[in-house]
């Protein structure tokens, strides 16, 4: 697999960073992941810019312009044994000769990246839907920033795993907040629903592509605070990253959810809007093939 850390180009195996490392002491540093079709990256310069705001948030200055950032990632890509791709970028504040807290002085950032088979959702959970758990919000006050200290998230993650889910979907005083590594949608009397961007939730860029095509296909839609009795009532509710798309959560902490004919299977305004980002991947593709 290939690599690049700190200005060289390496397979993964190879690559090396210190144990002083602000990212692995303090969890210092901001992350990004870039899905890539047929060697395409999706939506890469709104990742850029999403990265470049969680840099901001943690006063970590960009080690590279937009465009060196295009060749370090296009090559890493075009070196890639497989066309279908996830592209990984960290950035921590370097390492020190020391550990103490404070930002050090003249230190550089580690730059770091892979790219790793894309892992799309199986055609199973894309029929059926995933099955998912809630929990309390343990996280910190900044979660719309992609920062690597992702410790809350890996617990409240492992909860979905022990109890047999794949999504945890988190609660924060009554009200949802997002998915550990995932944005929440969900359907009422056919009006989708989201709550909106704030320091809660990482503003997703899938998140933003579902709200953008319901506007397109003037598909109802209401950004607001969605109470825990309405996730709980919702009739379809669902998933939004870029490595999982749109994906249809039909269990909820053991019980089915839905309504109908459609318990327990991902409904019509979810297999719509799935179809619907297909469509338009598909066709920012084929322009970027073009
Ligand atoms: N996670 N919320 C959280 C907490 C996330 O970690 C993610 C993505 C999202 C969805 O964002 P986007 O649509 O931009 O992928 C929301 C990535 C995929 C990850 O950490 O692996």
């Amino acid at each position: 697999m290939t690599a690049y850390l700190n200005g060289q180009f390496l397979p993964l195996s190879e690559a090396r960073i210190s144990p002083l490392d602000r990212g692995f002491l303090f969890g210092d540093g901001a992350y990004e992941v870039i899905p890539v079709y047929s060697r395409h990256p999706f939506r890469v310069d709104e990742h850029l810019r999403r990265l470049q705001a969680s840099l901001d948030g943690i006063r970590l200055p960009n080690p590279h312009r937009v465009d060196e950032w295009h060749a370090i990632i296009g090559r890493i890509v075009a070196e890639a044994d497989f066309v279908d791709q996830t592209v990984y970028i960290q950035i921590t504040r370097g390492a020190d000769s020391k550990r103490d807290q404070p930002f050090p002085k003249d230190v550089p950032p580690t730059v770091f990246l892979f790219t790793s088979p894309l892992v799309a959702p199986s055609p199973a959970q894309r029929e059926s839907g995933i099955a998912a758990i809630t929990a309390n919000d343990i996280r910190w006050g900044r979660c719309d920033l992609k920062t690597v200290s992702l410790l809350a998230n890996v617990l409240t993650r492992q909860l979905a795993v022990d109890a047999g889910c794949t999504e945890t979907i988190m609660l924060r005083d009554g009200f949802l907040t997002e998915g550990s590594a995932s944005n929440i949608f969900c359907v009422k009397n056919g009006v989708i629903l989201t709550p909106p961007k704030d320091h809660r939730m990482l503003p997703g860029i899938t998140y933003d592509i579902v709200l953008e095509l319901a506007a397109k296909h003037g598909a109802p839609h209401q950004i607001r605070a969605i109470s825990e009795t309405e996730l709980r009532t919702a009739d379809e509710v669902w998933m939004t990253s870029s490595t999982k798309e749109v994906l249809g959560i039909t269990q909820l902490d053991g019980r089915p959810l839905g309504k109908d004919d459609y318990i327990g299977k991902p409904g019509p305004v979810t297999r719509r809007m799935h179809a619907w980002y297909s469509q338009f991947r598909d066709e920012v593709m084929r322009k970027a093939h073009a």
